[in-house]
């Protein structure tokens, strides 16, 4: 692939803004100053790049980890409201990054976005049975051992939906974790309301093998690492691609 392509597609800026870094001489590729924009690279980590000095990593896709604050919809636009995407990077937006699944306007915590499109999929697909963990706050009773265990049998919703196992976990403080493996609309809020309680604040904090970076604040975002992202592919049974990614 193209130099330029190369680092775009990577999130490190435009074509236009990476062509004018590699052709002020800010950009090397194993150590030679390359000024051609349509260098061919080896591909993805075949050969160290370096921006400004700084090595650059090269990405076939990117997947960012979001720390969703509330107050802003989990969409790339918004005629109306702030969106995700007013959070990130341009340059990663501009990778075409999608949100995998959704969490509502009012709920915290592990947003994942990526530009590949299989991944996205797998990750949001019931199929693949890939758990999320929420904490969440509520308003009602204590929760009872037959309310952990109708969550564990996989509750019905007042609209007749069956749903597939849920783990409950009681804390104290009117607080519990639920783990599940599918992503409906407001599934926690509607599977907690159906048995007589009504969620708060709710806060995602695990996606599959990922938690939520506690140095991440709200608002905050970063790539996810080279072991994050094999974890991730790994959890939806994806191969890796020859060059890593
Ligand atoms: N379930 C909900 O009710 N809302 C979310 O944002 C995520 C899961």
């Amino acid at each position: 692939m193209r130099l330029d392509r190369a680092l775009a597609n990577s999130g490190y800026g435009s074509r236009s803004e990476i062509r004018k870094l590699i052709r002020l001489g800010q950009v090397t590729v194993a150590g030679e100053v390359i000024r051609d924009p349509a260098f061919p690279l080896g591909g993805p980590a075949a050969e160290t790049v370096r921006i400004s000095g700084q090595e650059r990593l090269l990405h076939d896709h990117l997947t960012v980890m979001l720390n969703k604050p509330a107050g802003c919809v989990t969409a790339m636009e918004d005629s109306r409201l702030p969106t995700v995407a007013d959070l990130l990077p341009p340059a990663w937006v501009r990778t075409g990054l999608v949100p995998v699944g959704r969490l509502d306007r009012d709920t915290t915590g592990l947003l994942l976005l990526t530009n590949d499109g299989t991944l996205n999929h797998r990750l949001a697909s019931p199929r693949w049975g890939v758990w999320k963990i929420y904490r969440f706050r509520y308003d009602g009773p204590e929760w009872t051992p037959g309310d952990v265990a109708a969550f564990a049998a996989g509750l019905t919703l007042p609209d007749g939906r069956r749903l597939k196992p849920a783990r409950l976990v009681p804390r104290s403080g009117g607080v519990a974790d639920l783990m599940l493996h599918e992503g409906k609309f407001h599934q926690v809020k509607r599977m907690v309301r159906t048995c007589g309680r009504e969620v708060t604040r709710l806060h995602r904090h695990t996606f599959g093998p990922l938690t939520l970076d506690e140095n991440l604040a709200a608002g905050a975002s970063r790539l996810l690492t080279a072991d994050e992202t094999k974890a991730l592919r790994a959890a939806v049974q994806m191969d890796e691609p020859a060059g890593g990614s």
